[in-house]
């Protein structure tokens, strides 16, 4: 009996801890949204940031293919992601996105992202980046 509630309580501690226990990150539905709103009007394959980096999210495909240059999607570890990186102001300033131009943001081409969206796009790659 007591090594029941021991386990028990046991299982519920891990589960808030360690897993969170929440559902998985959608890329559908969670970060997509994220990708569009904030980065898709430079990000569009013809608009300034897809000329200048080649890189484009209007797809999962497109997202995971990355820039002229290469990946920026490492599945499994946010922290070598430049995704993650150039949205969580882990980069040089210049390169941080969207662009840190005022000017940018009042012609509403892009828009900053809350902790929460920077939290929920990290967590997905480091969920392992799937199409779900
Ligand atoms: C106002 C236009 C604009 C917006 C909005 C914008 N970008 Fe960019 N992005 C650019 C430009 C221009 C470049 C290429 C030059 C540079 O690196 O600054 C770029 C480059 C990039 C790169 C490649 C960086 C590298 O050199 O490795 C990534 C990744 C990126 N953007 C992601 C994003 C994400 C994610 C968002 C949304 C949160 C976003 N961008 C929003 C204009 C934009």
């Amino acid at each position: 009996m007591t090594t029941n509630i021991v386990l028990r309580v046991g299982i519920v501690a891990l589960c808030l801890g360690l897993f969170g226990c929440e559902r998985p990150v959608s890329y559908a539905a969670d970060v997509q949204p994220i990708l569009t709103e904030s980065c898709g009007n430079c990000h569009d394959r013809t608009g300034e940031g897809s000329v200048a980096s080649g890189f484009s999210v209007n797809d999962y495909d497109n997202v995971m293919r990355g820039t002229d240059l290469g990946v920026v999607v490492i599945a499994g570890s946010s922290d070598s992601s430049n995704l993650y990186r150039v949205i969580a102001a882990k980069t040089e300033p210049e390169i941080r996105m969207p662009p840190h131009h005022e000017q940018s943001w009042a012609e509403g081409r892009g828009k900053p992202l809350s902790e929460e969206q920077v939290a929920i796009i990290k967590r997905w790659i480091d969920e392992g980046a799937q199409d779900n």
